[in-house]
């Protein structure tokens, strides 16, 4: 019988595990797939010290799991980082933020070593875009920003009822074909009230582990 979703996403989190070294802090990112990811980091906390998270919700199921989480201003390194995507390239570029919490993964990609990707074989695509593109923008900022984005080709939707980590609101760009994605990036990132745009290709991952029908299967 075939896999579901949910199993191949579980797979390529605890396949993750591999990359931990004995000691270190663990860049923790946001999601279904990073829940599993913590679910398997739970069973090897021993060997750990413990987390930086990108969210809220991951802190909680952190915390519920006893792994202490750690402020990332309080630590000198951080030896390796471990999230989910919405869509991710050959060429390991992503499209993040369908939790909303890009802007903090973003950070916490910055500052590790090394970002592992897991994630499930829905998600490799050839060319970025057919997921909208979260953008975290900044309350007032929003009509400003949505208007840019048209000029850009894109079709802004206004995501209801979510308020980010940061106090910030969110606006999905549907109908985007990224060719250059680390070229429109930066292009998003010089929108004046944008505070992070989920295209990560400036800082794209270093390993993918997909998981797939035939076993998590490892890209570099
Ligand atoms: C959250 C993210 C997630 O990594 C992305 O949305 C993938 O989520 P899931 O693992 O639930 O499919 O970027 O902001």
């Amino acid at each position: 019988m075939p896999l579901d979703q949910n199993q191949l996403k579980q797979a390529a989190a605890e396949a993750a595990i591999a990359y931990i070294p004995d000691d270190a802090i663990v860049g923790v990112g946001t999601g279904s797939t990073a829940n599993y990811f913590i679910d398997a980091l739970a069973k090897i906390k021993g060997r750990i010290s413990g987390a930086v998270s990108s969210s809220e919700a991951s802190v909680a199921r952190l915390k519920s799991h006893g792994i202490a989480v750690f402020d990332l201003n309080s630590i000198d390194r951080l030896p390796v980082y471990v999230d989910g995507a919405d869509e991710i390239n050959r060429q390991l570029q992503m499209i993040k933020g369908g939790g909303a919490a890009l802007t903090r993964e973003k950070i916490v990609a910055a500052v590790a070593e090394q970002f592992i990707c897991i994630a499930d074989e829905t998600k490799l695509v050839d060319v970025l875009g057919r997921f909208p593109l979260p953008v975290e923008v900044i309350p007032m900022a929003r009509s400003h920003v949505a208007r840019e984005l048209v000029r850009l080709g894109g079709h802004p939707a206004y995501r209801e009822g979510v308020v980010t980590d940061n106090g910030n609101i969110i606006l999905d760009v549907h109908g985007l074909q990224i060719a250059e994605p680390a070229k429109f990036e930066s292009e998003l990132n010089q929108i004046v009230g944008v505070v992070t745009c989920g295209v990560f290709a400036r800082r794209r991952a270093d390993v993918l582990l997909l998981g797939t029908q035939a076993g998590v299967k490892t890209f570099k």
